[in-house]
């Protein structure tokens, strides 16, 4: 079956803020609850969070390669769909040994056009702020022509919270919370570029 991919025109515009850990016991919620919170107090934009731990997509079962669109599982219809409809994204994911978690390069390489030309915000964690996790993403989100905002926030943990202690987003990572209104503000201001939708609330 041939997917096909159309541009969406929401107004507002439909950001998926997909979470790059599927781990049973993780971070990643609460951390993209709170870059979410950031997203909506400094933007008119609309988003969704993508939990890809629903959506399950074995890895390499699809005959065709991505880029032709020609997709047979219901998963990958399904996540195609998803993507294609949306207009940005925002990824929020932890670094895992200098890279990024495999769940989400594979729900990547799931796609192709339906990443192409749109905007993206990479909100990366870790020790040191997931500095290596977001050069790696980065460079990946621009191998399926994704568009990755200049303003790339690290949020850092702590000792505690890397091995599994609480986070306090409010009070511990209020150095990120700018680089997150900055970043938001490229993302808002490539999209009214592309579709001329009003940045600002
Ligand atoms: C497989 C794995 C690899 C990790 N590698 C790194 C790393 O390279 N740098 C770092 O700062 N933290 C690393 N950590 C610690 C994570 O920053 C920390 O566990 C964080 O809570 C993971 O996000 P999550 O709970 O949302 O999955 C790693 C954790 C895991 C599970």
């Amino acid at each position: 079956m041939v997917h096909t991919y159309e541009q969406s025109r929401h107004n507002p515009p439909t950001i998926l803020v997909i979470m790059g850990s599927i781990r049973a016991v993780r971070r990643c919620p609460q951390i993209a609850d709170w870059v979410i919170d950031i997203a909506q107090k400094s933007s008119s934009l609309k988003y969704e969070l993508i939990d890809l731990a629903h959506w399950p997509l074995p890895m390499d079962d699809e005959p065709a390669i991505p880029e032709t669109g020609s997709y047979t599982n219901s998963h990958t219809l399904a996540w195609s769909a998803k993507v294609a409809a949306a207009d940005a994204f925002v990824f929020v994911t932890p670094q895992y040994n200098w890279g990024y978690p495999a769940a989400l390069k594979n729900a990547i390489d799931h796609l192709y056009k339906e990443w192409q030309d749109k905007p993206a915000v990479i909100v990366t964690y870790g020790g040191h702020g997931g500095g290596k996790c977001a050069a790696q993403l980065k460079q990946v989100a621009e191998a399926v022509e994704m568009r990755p905002m200049p303003t790339m926030p690290g949020i850092k943990l702590s000792r505690e919270a890397i091995v599994g202690g609480p986070v306090h987003p409010e009070t511990d990572f209020q150095e990120a919370a700018g680089l997150i209104r900055q970043a938001i503000g490229e993302l808002s201001a490539a999209l009214e570029r592309k579709h001329s939708f009003p940045s600002a609330l």
